[in-house]
């Protein structure tokens, strides 16, 4: 049963809470109805640039009955918050917003410590996050409806956008900040409530941001975050829940199936960022200093652990060799190892089923023919999740690196010779998330930007996320889109009134 309790239970290892200024974002309670709760049970949250003494905290572990209930609370906060003007919700997010970037240093450790990125990368998830409560601090007062002229002259059409109720939130391990404030921040503009359940690898990040909301002055009930070790048992009540509108997940496409159906019995509204593979294209006429900066950044981004990171890079034959030597000797720049150590660029995998899956796409390419340009091997001497920033060459499309998402640290090259022949290799898969392309020829904007089949597509760029950007993807990659003006519709319903006059 739900144990509520006003003391603060810190199980948070001491040696790991005395490196933060701002204690009180230590939360490793569940935070539902506006009090802070614990279940009486917990897991264990570990630091995965640590072999051993990687405990960082035990957290609670919320049941289901407790999503239940969380469920219930975010429904009666519901019928309030929805009236709450658009500008208000604005200041709330906005308050938000600056709470985040006051305790940005804190929070940037918060992330280190449970995902294992460097801490710069962690400071600009921190600062990526934020950006997605100030996006929608901005939008909130403007989520406009239309007035539509009725075929009858004496009628009128109003269309009005209402926040679609409460939303089940479900995030990845991958961007603990982050993938929270991309959605929470849509629905909180829109009056809606949430009942978040972040990844059980990384829950502390989200339950400093359900503190800083509580700061912010967000009702009790409208922000709900409920930590669990048990990803399908509280994905079922999230899904299956009646009074839960709205399901946001972002994971892999074979558990966004899964949530797909077990909505399906309440025929939720679902927002599905998932699975990726994408292609990352370089043409014969590319700024190749520029195509290698972009590669490093969309590639190696969190080790390659991002869903929009470049998966296949096709490089044209005649710039092959000198792609490929300007891109190792920025791979060789690179610097693995503890992400609050000075100087390191890049962290550990998140678990050994990671570095599983690493070592099979290597192993098989080099199997099949691929040679290692640079890396290649584990770092068991930093810890037994580093793995050395990897470049394969002569990869051929029958490897399996080739078809399979990696989320890891291993760059395929392929060449190529023909815009045809590229098109059709960088579609042939079913999960079209990002893709990146880089060429001076402003035509293949339209001849190869309207043929790739995504969601988003990097010209010129390897780094495209940000709040203004529609983030989405297309077929296995699921729908819906994120951030942006276009982030609003995913949790807002239409409802229209017929007006005789
Ligand atoms: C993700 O990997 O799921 C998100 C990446 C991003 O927002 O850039």
């Amino acid at each position: 049963m739900l144990r509520r309790t006003w003391t603060r239970l810190y199980s948070m290892n001491s040696h790991v809470a005395s490196q933060f200024k701002n204690q009180n974002l230590l939360k490793t309670e569940a935070f539902v109805n506006g009090k802070w709760v614990s279940s009486g049970k917990t897991f264990a949250v570990t630091d995965p640039a640590k072999d051993t003494d990687n405990e960082l905290a035990q957290v609670t572990d919320m049941p289901t009955d407790a999503f239940e209930s969380a469920v219930e609370d975010a429904y009666t906060a519901f019928a309030s918050f929805k009236k709450v003007s658009g500008r208000d919700r604005g200041a709330m997010l906005q308050k938000l917003y600056q709470l985040m970037i006051d305790n940005a240093d804190d929070l940037a450790k918060l992330i280190v410590l449970e995902n294992g990125k460097p801490y710069a990368d962690a400071l600009g998830e921190v600062k990526y996050s934020a950006s997605f409560f100030q996006w929608f601090a901005e939008e909130a007062p403007r989520v406009y409806g239309t007035v539509i002229p009725s075929a009858d002259s004496q009628k009128r059409i109003l269309a009005l956008k209402q926040p679609v109720g409460v939303c089940g939130i479900m995030t990845p391990w991958n961007f603990p900040s982050a993938m929270i404030s991309r959605k929470m921040g849509a629905a909180m503009a829109t009056g809606c409530t949430v009942v978040i359940r972040p990844a059980s690898e990384t829950p502390l990040s989200a339950l400093a941001l359900a503190y800083l909301a509580e700061q912010a002055g967000f009702p009790a009930g409208t922000v709900n975050v409920l930590p669990s070790s048990s990803a399908s048992a509280s994905g079922k009540v999230l899904t299956q829940h009646p009074k839960v509108k709205k399901v946001s997940f972002t994971g892999s496409t074979r558990v966004g199936k899964i949530l797909m159906e077990q909505s399906s019995s309440t025929l939720k509204k679902l927002s599905m960022e998932l699975g990726g593979n994408a292609p990352f294209i370089v043409f014969e006429d590319a700024d190749l200093d520029a195509a290698a900066q972009g590669a490093m950044v969309s590639k190696f981004r969190s080790s390659g652990q991002t869903c929009v990171c470049a998966n296949r890079l096709y490089i044209h034959e005649k710039v092959y060799d000198e792609f490929a030597k300007k891109f190792v000797a920025l791979v060789n720049k690179t610097k693995m190892g503890y992400g609050l150590d000075e100087g390191i660029t890049h962290g550990p995998l998140i678990n050994q089923k990671s570095m599983d899956k690493v070592r099979e796409h290597i192993d098989d390419a080099v199997k099949k023919g691929a040679k290692v340009l640079a890396g290649g091997n584990k770092l068991p001497n930093l810890g037994e999740n580093f793995h050395e920033l990897t470049v394969l060459g002569d990869v051929t499309k029958d490897m399996v690196i080739t078809q399979d998402e990696t989320f890891g640290p291993v760059c395929p090259l392929i060449k190529f010779s023909t815009d045809e022949e590229v098109i059709a290799a960088a579609n042939d898969t079913d999960v079209g998330l990002a893709g990146y392309f880089f060429s001076k020829d402003v035509s293949r904007l339209f001849t190869v930007g309207e043929e790739l089949n995504v969601g988003m597509i990097g010209v010129n760029a390897g780094g495209i996320s940000e709040a203004a950007l529609p983030f989405g993807g297309v077929g296995e990659a699921g729908f819906g889109r994120e951030g942006s003006k276009y982030g609003i519709d995913d949790y807002t319903v239409v409802k229209a009134m017929v007006v005789g006059l």
